[in-house]
């Protein structure tokens, strides 16, 4: 009987090893090598891509990427205009976040023959929740239950789709490889597999990715560098909206964002988020204030309230949801130092609304403004809003793109926005009352 090879696989990174370690010398992860059957020569795939030949950088002919229009204009704006023929794009998110929802709406509202593979659900538990997706019709719509990455890429062929989804990565199987579906070297050998196959078919091809526990695509790391475009789907799934970002594209900019807002009747784009997140005009209650951040290139407006109450023990406690939790230590820090709050006895509970999770410092002011407001008990005017980052001696700082901002502010009907002086804003431009700070001291008459 011929030997069975092994090797060993790190599950973080995907090294591979001829013996087992207790730590993946290449990520430094403890106790992730796992045995797994090596069964194909390696050799092969190197000599079938071994037909190019040496050309001069001149004599290559450009064009644009050819590019298929999906009816969801988010989609179309992470994506960098379109789905681009031939292209793998991997989308990794929570469970339940809605990816299997977005991909299957995208394949029931295209005017194309697609593929919907799912080696999760049943055929007609998905033709049920394409029910639930009332509107939706699309007569070339194929489903295929199959986890055989050969069986699949075999009707594939045959069926010739414009457009290819499969759900999920994870589930499928070589038939190659003797390990179970999910395993690095599976995930590697498939995504092998069906990226070969979009890029001699010209078939775009969507594959649906699971994250682990912190917040990486499950599989090596390798996949992401093997696909085209790398999304991620994210939000707090108790909450309505859902981001959609791309983390890498090879054909467009990794700025852009798309927001939906899960319904009943599956996943609704949202074209004006400041509308929808500031919808609710909150009666003038102290501890709210109105932050103008940037989602990508699009500016956003979002609400944050703060509650500061006298601490119950001896360590005050501070919670924050949606924002980077040191970040508001250090505001607090600023305040205590450079304009004497005295917040140190005092418990700080901070929230942006609408499951927003957001890293822009410009965030700083509006968060600075709910603090104050909840600790004086004095609310903060409706038609004023914020975006300034806090230096560490109280300093009020300039950020990036700041007319866009102002601008809309201005067109979702604000009167006053605070800025940092040192920004250079052409001020006869806006209808918007702009008021320049410099310091953290002059913020607070300024806003009382
Ligand atoms: P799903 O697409 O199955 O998530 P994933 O594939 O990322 O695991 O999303 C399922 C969630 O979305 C589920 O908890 C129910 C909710 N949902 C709605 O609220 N409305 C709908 O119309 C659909 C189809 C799902
Ligand atoms: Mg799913």
């Amino acid at each position: 009987m011929a030997k069975v090879k092994t090797a060993y696989f790190c599950q973080n990174c995907g090294s591979q090893y001829p013996q087992w370690l207790g730590q993946c010398k290449n990520c430094g992860e403890w106790n992730t090598l796992i045995e797994e059957i090596v069964e194909k020569s390696p050799t092969k795939s190197f000599s079938e891509r071994s037909k190019q030949h040496i050309i001069n950088i001149i004599e290559v002919e450009t064009h644009e990427e050819p590019r298929i229009s999906t009816p969801s204009e988010e989609l179309n704006r992470v994506l960098g205009g379109g789905i681009v023929l031939g292209s793998v794009t991997l989308i990794g998110g929570e469970p339940g976040i809605g990816k299997s929802t977005l991909l299957l709406q995208l394949a029931l509202k295209m005017k194309k023959k697609i593929l919907y593979v799912s080696g999760e659900e049943s055929a007609s538990q998905i033709k049920m929740r394409a029910d639930r997706l009332t509107e939706l019709q699309n007569p070339h719509c194929y489903l295929f239950t199959e986890t055989s990455v050969e069986k699949i890429l075999h009707e594939a062929k045959k069926l010739k789709p414009d457009f290819v989804i499969i759900d999920s990565i994870q589930t499928l199987q070589s038939q190659l490889i003797e390990s179970s579906p999910g395993t690095v070297s599976q995930i590697r050998e498939c995504s092998n597999e069906i990226i070969k196959y979009a890029k001699d078919s010209n078939t775009p091809v969507f594959l649906v990715g699971h994250i682990t526990k912190d917040g990486q695509i499950a599989g090596p790391k390798v996949l992401e560098h093997m696909v085209d475009v790398v999304l991620n789907f994210d939000g707090d799934r108790n909450h309505l909206f859902r981001l959609l970002r791309a983390n890498k594209n090879r054909f467009g900019s990794t700025a852009e964002i798309g927001i939906y807002e899960m319904v009943s009747q599956g996943l609704k784009e949202i074209k004006n988020p400041s509308e929808i997140l500031i919808t609710k005009k909150f009666e003038e209650l102290s501890g709210n204030s109105v932050a103008v951040t940037l989602e990508g290139n699009r500016p956003m407006l979002i609400e944050i309230q703060a509650l500061v109450s006298s601490a119950v023990y001896g360590t005050p406690q501070r919670s924050c949801t949606g924002f980077d939790s040191k970040r508001v230590n250090m505001l607090l820090a600023v305040l205590e130092k450079r304009a004497g709050f005295q917040l140190g006895a005092k418990d700080v509970f901070l929230n942006i609304t609408g499951g927003i999770k957001t890293d822009d410092p410009a965030l700083d002011l509006a968060v600075v403004a709910s603090i104050l407001s909840s600790n004086e008990d004095i609310a903060i005017s409706e038609h004023f809003c914020f975006a300034g980052e806090i230096g560490l001696s109280g300093e009020i700082r300039p950020v990036s793109q700041i007319e866009q901002r102002i601008s809309e502010a201005e067109k979702l009907g604000y009167e006053k926005i605070f800025v940092s002086n040192l920004n250079k804003i052409p001020k006869k431009k806006f209808g918007i009352t702009i008021v320049e700070v410099s310091k953290i001291e002059d913020f607070h008459e300024h806003l009382f």
